[in-house]
């Protein structure tokens, strides 16, 4: 990926955040819509993303079925005529990444988060700054995975166990994942 969003140049570094919930066996949607139901997630999902550019693949998008609110919500998809009201639309990744760094710069934030699906986690993984990772305690059937987290790569440095809600169709762990000194971006 040539996407990376530049460190420095005089304003402030922006990093590049992946944020997902994944099953214990790698799993993250199945028909197009979330495996699982995770109201107390929900929260925490918001609280990462609020205020900074999203970027999502053009699936995810229409399986939240409408914009995040408070977020800049960019679009991946390479159909030039997809152009829902309430969203930045790119045909490519690239074209994403820099749409989302001109949005941090704007809105003063220090971060684009990644929040899916498949082929975007997997090629932001190798340019990602820190990874947010809920991991649900269950392995439900899906079509659609996370790629590996590499422990050479990737250095756990929080967790929280949170237990099952009323509302929730298990429990989970909220994690977070930071790159390893020696592991170049
Ligand atoms: N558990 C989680 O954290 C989580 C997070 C996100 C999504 N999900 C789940 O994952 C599933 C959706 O993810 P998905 O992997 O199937 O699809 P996706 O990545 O959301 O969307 C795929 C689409 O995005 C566009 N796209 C992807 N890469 C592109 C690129 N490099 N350049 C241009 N366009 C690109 C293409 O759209 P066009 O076909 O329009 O060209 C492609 O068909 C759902 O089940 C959803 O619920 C789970």
């Amino acid at each position: 990926m040539s996407g990376k969003p530049a460190a420095g140049q005089g304003a402030q570094p922006i990093a590049l955040v992946l944020v997902a919930a994944v099953g214990e066996n790698g799993v993250i949607g199945q028909g197009n819509a979330l495996p699982w139901r995770l109201k107390s997630d929900m929260q925490h999902f918001r609280a990462l993303t609020v205020d900074k550019p999203v970027v999502m693949g053009r699936k995810t998008f229409q399986s939240i079925g409408k914009p995040l609110t408070q977020r800049t919500n960019i679009v991946v998809s390479r159909d030039p005529n997809f152009a829902p009201p309430g969203v930045l639309v790119a045909t490519d990744l690239t074209a994403a990444l820099a749409l989302a760094r001109d949005d941090a710069r704007r809105r003063g934030a220090n971060e684009i988060v990644v929040i899916g699906g498949s082929g975007i986690f997997a090629d932001t993984l190798p340019d990602a700054d820190r990874l947010e990772i809920t991991h649900v305690h269950a392995s439900p059937p899906g079509e659609v995975y996370f790629p590996a987290i590499d422990a050479n790569i990737w250095r756990e440095t929080a967790r929280e166990e949170r237990r099952q809600g009323p509302e929730d169709s298990a429990a989970f762990a909220v994690v977070t994942y930071q790159r390893r000194a020696n592991a170049a971006a």
